[in-house]
């Protein structure tokens, strides 16, 4: 059994990575900035029999935050061993209204009018609030000899989505940030991998793929004609991957950006 610490725990993805640590029979430290949302996700945890769980409030950004949180899992549970860096997401203001730039298109709609400061804080989130805790918790692994990190990517790494600036930018900058960071720890036999999500509905991405009736926005309708499963993925089909991932048996895995789309990364469209 090991200590795993995932950050934004209480996310829609991220609450189903929790339950597989459990699974396998991690003890689970739950992160995110929202202490309520926490206690209520370790409730719903603990009514399924996984009750091996401790709820830290911090912020992803805040260095001293996640120091004063790494003391808490220390003094609770040890020294983390897993990290799973899931705390990311995207916003409406930095993200491009238009996908592409023509004659047609209001400047204020297009690359030209995206927000600056909203860049900025997409940007940082995604990967400072990566950096930040591979910083805190990884510098113990390397000490120690043992731990892995698992960061969450995106399908707008590899080829960027349209609209979606700051947060494809950003994604591309954590999965350098994996490889750089495999080779980095490679000697102190820290393993860093991460887990691209494909298309699953959630609170971050609801306003771009669906309508407020429930229907597939155009955007939504053409992921899926894109996604050779032509559906959304469920948060479930993302535990297998974080289980082999974090698992002591995939010990030569290491720098792998694993997607998990059904398909859409391998779909030329044609
Ligand atoms: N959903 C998708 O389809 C999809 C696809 C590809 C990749 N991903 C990536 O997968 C990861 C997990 O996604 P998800 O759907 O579980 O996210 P989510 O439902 O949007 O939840 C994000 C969590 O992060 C926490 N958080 C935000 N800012 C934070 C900060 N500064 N410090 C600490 N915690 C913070 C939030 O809680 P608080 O606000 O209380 O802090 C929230 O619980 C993200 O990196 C996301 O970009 C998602």
């Amino acid at each position: 059994m090991s200590t795993a610490l995932v950050t934004g725990a209480a996310g829609v993805l991220c609450s189903a990575l929790v339950e597989a640590l459990l699974e396998e029979g991690h003890r689970v430290a739950l992160l995110g900035r929202t202490e309520s949302k926490l206690v209520e996700l370790q409730k719903a945890l603990a009514a399924k029999g996984l009750t091996e769980t401790l709820v830290v409030a911090a912020d992803v950004l805040d260095r001293s935050s996640l120091e004063a949180a790494r003391a808490k899992i220390e003094a609770s549970f040890g020294p983390v061993d897993i990290l799973v860096n899931g705390a990311g997401g995207n916003s409406p203001k930095a993200t491009a209204q238009a996908e592409t730039y023509t004659a047609e298109t209001a400047k204020e709609k297009s690359f030209f009018g995206v927000d600056l400061q909203a860049y900025g804080e997409v940007f940082d989130l995604n990967l400072k609030g990566t950096l930040l805790p591979c910083q805190v918790f990884g510098d113990g692994m390397a000490e120690r000899r043992r731990g892995t990190i698992v960061n969450l990517s995106s399908m707008s790494a590899d080829r960027p989505l349209t609209k979606v600036i700051a947060y494809s930018n950003a994604k591309a900058a954590v999965d350098s940030l994996t490889q750089w960071l495999a080779v980095h720890l490679a000697p102190r036999g820290i393993r860093v991998n991460a887990i691209a999500p494909g298309f699953f509905l959630t609170e971050q991405n609801r306003f771009l793929l669906t309508t407020t009736e429930g229907g597939l926005t155009p955007r939504g309708d053409k992921i899926l004609r894109n996604t050779p499963f032509s559906r959304f993925g469920e948060a479930k089909e993302l535990k297998t991957a974080l289980k082999f991932l974090v698992h002591p048996d995939s010990s030569f895995v290491n720098g792998v950006i694993l997607p998990v789309d059904g398909g859409f990364s391998a779909f030329a469209g044609v």
